[in-house]
């Protein structure tokens, strides 16, 4: 099975893309599964049901969250009931929606699916996303053994070490968060394929999808002003990891890092 997973959609510009190039990749690569995060697909922060609806339209079967999917814009949280939206699952007990998910494709095969978000520099009040993360993984192991892991958080060693904690019990760990893409793609000894970051699909003229003049007048004054999406430079970012159907194991993964100019 090739599953697709796509990079942090960032706002106008990140959907954009999605709509004009994610048909046609799928097609030349002969993806089976397409995941995306989402967690920057409104204006930068949060998701909606109604983008949520889009993106699954573009051809995104699962979309995966961070530490913005509790950023609702329309205040309209109905949708973060649906299978196959999730955000990391690793918050404390009674917030909305659900961090891992199971889900059948259309070629009739099953895919596991488990959002986690890292504490260090982050969130460190969390619950552990290493025991949290291993327990859903081995609860889904029992209906498949394709599953991929989204693990939303600042620091390549808290991605890699979760990914080698992990390693062969998931065909995949793919780091979220940063918006840059990173160039460690690798399969580890266990079968499980790994990257630090997948990267951003939005804007690459930008500070991590933001118009870089304010932020750089956050460094310079330490005050904080209004931060807008940048429109500049539509980019897709993503990798593709090719698993064996039967043990779940990763045989490829490839990154994606295109340009893409609108038509
Ligand atoms: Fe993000
Ligand atoms: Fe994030």
């Amino acid at each position: 099975m090739k599953i697709l997973f796509i990079g942090d959609i960032f706002a106008d510009i990140g959907r954009r893309v999605l709509a004009e190039r994610l048909s046609p990749l799928v097609k030349e690569q002969e993806i089976d599964c397409c995941i995306a995060n989402g967690e920057n697909a409104a204006g930068g922060r949060g998701l909606t049901g109604n983008l949520a609806k889009k993106i699954r339209k573009y051809g995104v079967q699962v979309i995966t969250g961070g530490n913005h999917s509790f950023t609702i814009p329309d205040n309209d949280v109905s949708f973060m009931d649906e299978p196959h939206v999730l955000r990391p699952l690793n918050y404390p007990p009674g917030n909305i929606g659900h961090g891992s998910t199971f889900i059948t494709l259309e070629n009739g095969m099953s895919i596991g699916v488990v959002n986690l978000q890292g504490r260090t520099f982050h969130n460190e009040q969390l619950d552990c996303p290493f025991r949290t993360g291993k327990l859903a993984i081995e609860e889904l192991r029992e209906k498949t053994r394709i599953i991929i892991v989204d693990f939303h958080a600042e620091t390549t060693s808290e991605k890699l070490a979760f990914a080698a904690y992990i390693d062969g019990l998931a065909s995949a760990v793919i780091g979220t968060h940063t918006h840059v893409q990173t160039a460690d793609e690798r399969i580890l000894r266990g079968g499980t394929a790994f990257i630090s970051d997948a990267g951003m699909t939005g804007p690459e003229e930008s500070i991590i999808g933001m118009n870089a003049e304010p932020v750089i007048r956050h460094f310079l004054l330490q005050t904080h002003t209004r931060f807008e999406p940048s429109s500049q430079g539509a980019m897709l970012n993503a990798v593709i990891v090719d698993v064996d159907d039967a043990s779940g194991k990763a045989h490829a993964i490839s990154r994606i890092f295109e340009r893409i100019s609108f038509s």
